[in-house]
């Protein structure tokens, strides 16, 4: 193997220490999403663990298209992976919920039932998941309740113990170890996708049509931006309700009524999107976020492409970033963007606006939940 040597003795030191839990396991669910946290995860776990093992995919209704077996199809040399649907009860629980953090919570408390219900079935006491570092960071920090970061309460209300291998580690070293174990370079690579999925894309109240219309987008926009080198890139949806229109220092923009996450000095702040329909031509749109007061509107946008009809708007968020604590918005060629916001407005009928946010991490969030 050519890895980094660092790297190896890293992916050994972890396989050794999970190793030294072997008397106390029963046998563990390894939770994985098919990003490459949660993948490599299981991985490091089976190799050593065995066959106390069981690497499980749970559709949760917020996975992007096909997820499950195409993520079991990328996997099928290195791991066997149970697919367990249980999207309809995940989506009827927490279909009407509005509030970002209220989202993320319920999604939270169905996600370790179902993962409880499981586990329970196959008489394991324990579950592997991929908890990295960064997630940790935010939790504790109070940015936001990252699905997976469990305070020992929670854990002893859920009743198991968990194995998170890679707790200790920032992004590109997990890369690196995937990369180092054999999983494709599709997962090894692979943009990170957050845990309560498109849930959190899907801005504001659940509705089932939104979420859809998320889903069909993400794939369009994954396939379009791929390959450019973004650590990452995506689309959200929300209601086109349109709560204040100003002009001011030469910009013409909208404020939308839904609320969306930003972190300031490390601490969540929860505001209004902007969209700029108009600004000078001289004003870069990568410093647009200078001109607001981003603690009560978190995430500035330009307007790409309108059409004057439809319920919906989509923002598209392009970050790059080396840990995901800070990000910056790249330089894009723009009128590909347009083209893409042209192809969206033109297949969706129900989408009215598709917008560019502007805005680097701090103020915003990556996310916008
Ligand atoms: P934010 O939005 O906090 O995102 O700037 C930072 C990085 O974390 C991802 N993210 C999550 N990952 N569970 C995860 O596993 C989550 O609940 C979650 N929320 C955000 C986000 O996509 C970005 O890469």
């Amino acid at each position: 193997m050519s890895s980094h040597p660092d790297i190896e003795v890293i992916a050994k030191n972890i396989i050794e220490k999970i190793r030294s839990l072997e008397h106390e396991v029963d046998c563990a669910v390894a939770c994985v999403s098919g990003g490459v946290d949660s993948t490599t995860s299981a991985i490091l776990a089976k190799k050593a663990l065995g066959e106390k093992v069981y690497a499980v995919f749970i559709n949760t209704g917020f996975m992007r298209l096909n997820e499950g077996r195409r993520v079991k199809e990328a996997l099928k040399s290195l791991i066997d992976l149970e697919i367990h649907d249980y999207s309809e009860e995940f989506i009827s629980k927490i279909e009407n919920i509005g509030d970002a953090e209220d989202k993320r919570i319920a999604f939270r408390e169905i996600f370790y039932t179902t993962v409880k219900l499981i586990a329970a079935e196959k008489r394991c006491s324990w579950i592997v998941q991929g908890t990295i570092k960064a997630d940790v960071v935010e939790t504790v920090g109070g940015v936001k309740t990252q699905h997976n970061v469990l305070s020992e309460k929670l854990l002893e209300r859920y009743g198991f113990k968990v194995i998170e291998p890679l707790a200790d580690l920032y992004k590109h070293e997990v890369r690196a170890i995937a990369k180092h174990l054999g999983l494709p370079n599709w997962i090894a690579h692979r943009q990170p996708f957050p845990g309560p999925g498109l849930l959190v894309r899907t801005v504001g109240k659940l509705y089932r049509e939104k979420l859809e219309l998320v889903r069909r987008l993400t794939d369009i926009v994954e396939e379009m931006l791929k390959d450019k080198g973004f650590s990452q890139y995506f689309p959200a949806v929300w209601e086109y309700n349109v709560i204040e229109s100003r002009h001011e220092n030469n910009l013409e923009l909208d404020v939308y009524e839904v609320k969306v996450t930003g972190v300031i000095e490390g601490r969540r702040s929860y505001g209004h999107p902007i969209i700029v329909k108009k600004y000078p031509a001289n004003i870069s749109i990568y410093n647009l976020h200078k001109y607001f007061d981003t603690v009560n509107y978190p995430h500035i946008l330009v307007n790409i492409g309108d059409k004057g009809k439809g319920e919906y708007v989509v923002a598209i968020r392009i970050v790059n970033t080396e840990n995901f604590m800070v990000a910056e918005v790249p330089q894009v060629d723009l009128s590909e963007l347009k083209s893409l916001a042209a192809k969206i407005l033109a297949d969706e009928p129900k989408v009215r606006l598709v917008a560019f946010d502007v805005t680097p991490k701090p103020p915003a969030t990556i996310e916008y939940e």
